[in-house]
């Protein structure tokens, strides 16, 4: 477990609104770097307003994450990549050294050990998408070779950090395809928890990748968004997304999905993850567990979305992976309000583990693995 922490806490840098830049009206704009400064949807304030948050630093970045402005593996992969692009820029001015010049022992060392410091305050934020130490790991691959310069691996980590982003963008589309592949009939219902839209990725989104490309196929699909307790992410950032794309969206409280499934009401399941073992067990947000058991009760198929780099093929099973356990003040209220007894004592891990044998199949944007998952995501490995 880590120590516990809550939303809503003091912003990553300045807040401002909408800025202009690419991508144009509709498109939503997750996290963005423009000219040296990573700009994000500030996501705590959906849907009531659209304000972005300006991260300068590294450390905001990290405030960012921590205080959920900015959430969804892979959005927080993108974050993190783009953080250390942050640390690496103010490493190299702190160490003064004369770009033209060169650097000397002293200054290298120095670089090397600020973004040290950089990588473990980005890790340290929050422990269970794997995209998030997966970012750091690309990035400490150019930061500790030592046939570059400090400048050089500036602009080394500037651009793979928009090479992560560009990535993300591309996989969450043929995600979307190679799952549109698997969704049939004429009025689909799909059920989907928690946010794994733009709002969670570069742009695109997983599970809403998904949804976005079926519906491109079949205008009459329907979805059935979970409210997704306690920090709302179904009925604030999903049901607001499908609803500015004009996908048909119903809101449903999480103890609802029963009742839809027992009725036929729902013909599918999709979701994101957050990490996913070699054995095919899905750690993503809590209250998909028990999604995929009432799916498997009513044998209804349960899809999950995710690029590779939510894949972490190091866990063999569900049960080494790290579940953040968050504040209790998000059990027992909401912003201003409270509604629980003060004092009262509370639990609130932010994710649960969905044994793989409740997945019917795993849609990655290197195609899509069924069981024996040992042997189906090996093989996408090196694909
Ligand atoms: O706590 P959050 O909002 O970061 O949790 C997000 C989820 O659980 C998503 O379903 C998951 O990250 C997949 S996002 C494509």
């Amino acid at each position: 477990m880590v120590p516990s922490r809550g939303a809503g806490g003091a912003a990553g840098g300045d807040r401002v609104a909408a800025p202009a830049g690419p991508g144009g009206a509709g498109v939503i704009r997750t996290v963005e770097w423009q000219d040296g400064v990573v700009v994000m949807i500030d996501q705590r304030r959906l849907p009531l307003e659209e304000v972005y948050v300006r991260c300068e630093t590294w450390e905001e970045v990290a405030d960012a994450i921590c205080t959920m402005a900015v959430r969804g593996a892979p959005a927080l992969g993108v974050a993190a990549g783009m953080g250390m692009a942050l640390a690496a820029r103010a490493a190299l001015r702190a160490g003064a050294a004369d770009p033209a010049q060169g650097a000397g022992a002293g200054d290298v060392a120095r670089f090397r050990t600020a973004l040290q410091a950089a990588t473990k305050g980005l890790f340290d934020t929050r422990p269970t998408a794997y995209n998030l130490p997966w970012a750091l790991k690309e990035m400490e691959r150019i930061w500790t070779r030592d046939d570059f310069s400090p400048a050089e691996i500036v602009a080394q980590m500037e651009s793979r950090a928009m090479q992560i982003y560009e990535d993300d963008l591309a996989s969450c589309r043929a995600i979307g395809e190679y799952g549109a592949g698997l969704i049939q009939g004429e009025q689909p219902v799909i059920l989907t928890h928690c946010n794994a839209g733009a709002l969670a990725t570069a742009g695109y989104g997983t599970a809403l990748g998904v949804i976005r490309s079926v519906h491109a196929r079949t205008p009459r699909l329907r979805v059935l968004a979970d409210e997704t307790r306690p920090l709302l992410q179904g009925a604030r950032l999903t049901a607001w997304e499908l609803m500015r794309e004009g996908i048909s969206v119903e809101l449903i409280t999480d103890n609802m999905a029963g009742y839809f499934m027992s009725q036929g009401l729902v013909t599918h399941v999709v979701v994101g993850a957050d990490r996913i073992t070699a054995n095919g067990d899905v750690a993503n947000k809590v209250g998909t567990y028990t999604v995929s058991v009432l799916a498997r009760e009513h044998g209804i198929p349960f899809y999950v979305a995710a690029p590779f780099s939510t894949v972490d093929l190091s866990l063999s099973e569900g049960s080494a992976i790290p579940i953040e356990e968050r504040a209790g003040s998000e059990v027992t209220g909401y912003g201003e309000s409270c509604w629980a007894p003060v004092g009262v004592r509370v639990r609130n891990p932010a994710f649960d583990v969905t044994p793989a044998r409740n997945v019917t199949a795993i849609i990655t944007e290197r195609g899509v693995a069924f069981p024996p998952y040992e042997e189906s995501l090996r093989t996408l490995e090196v694909s």
